[in-house]
């Protein structure tokens, strides 16, 4: 049995009053969603104020992307550690909006995953191709490439402490969701991955999201897959009824 995941990505919105307002009101309005582990992701400024006003909640915190390296002459970067300092017990890794502007990788992805992973992070790992990729009948391949090297050298203990996140670049913020056969077959496709590269039951624990224009109106049907096990919300997530919606809905 997996339990599904519903997890909320601020991006760069909400400074502080608005995000602590945000997070009071998930907690109001999710207290009796016991099934459902929920999430969210605020800016690295407001971390530490959110992790404060959630704890003692179910709610957990995770930060949008760590550097890979604890501390040393980097600026501008977050550590893992500072990531936990600030009350994060995850991460996003590899979000397409960093690999399209902020220059990651595979091989980014890789490290910063396995410098999360050491420092205790669980990490959220995000994987998916672009409009172009998909139109060249390319996605299933550019979906093992993204998850082989993001996955690289890192032990069956370790993966259960990872979550896939696949989203869909051309499906991100357009208020085009893939159609659950669509999503079903990457979902199930990545499974198959993770089984050759670890073990079946690997696979079947590994949680595996969909992101990319979800709402509370197409949360059911995703959810409804069999190898969908939650949502990565960007938009739908600044908004605490449409976040608890989707969370009530994913059920
Ligand atoms: P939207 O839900 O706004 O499409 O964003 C999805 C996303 O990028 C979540 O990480």
């Amino acid at each position: 049995m997996r339990r599904p995941i519903i997890a909320g990505n601020w991006k760069l919105h909400k400074k502080t009053v608005e995000a602590l307002e945000l997070a009071r009101e998930i907690v109001r309005l999710t207290e009796d969603c016991t099934d459902t582990e929920i999430i969210v992701a605020p800016s690295f400024t407001v971390l530490g104020k959110v992790s404060e006003a959630l704890s003692g909640s179910r709610i957990s915190v995770a930060g949008q992307d760590c550097f890979w390296q604890e501390e040393g002459a980097f600026t501008g970067e977050v550590s893992p550690g500072m990531l936990l300092d600030a009350g994060c017990t995850h991460v996003i890794i590899g979000h397409s909006e960093r690999r399209q502007h902020f220059g990651d990788t595979d091989a980014t992805v890789n490290r910063k995953t396995k410098a999360a992973l050491l420092s205790g992070l669980s990490v959220i790992v995000c994987i998916g191709e672009t409009l172009q990729e998909r139109e060249a009948g390319e996605t299933l391949s550019v979906i093992e490439r993204q998850v082989r090297g993001g996955l690289q050298d890192i032990c069956a203990r370790d993966i259960r402490k990872i979550v896939i996140a696949y989203e869909p670049v051309w499906a991100i913020g357009t208020g085009k969701t893939a159609t659950d056969v669509q999503a079903q077959e990457v979902h199930s496709f990545i499974r198959t991955i993770v089984s050759r590269l670890y073990s079946p039951t690997d696979s079947d624990t590994v949680r595996i999201l969909y992101g990319g224009s979800v709402k509370p109106d197409n949360i059911r049907g995703l959810m409804s897959c069999p190898d969908i096990d939650g949502a990565l919300v960007g938009g739908a997530s600044l908004s605490a009824t449409s976040f608890s919606s989707i969370i009530r809905n994913s059920k």
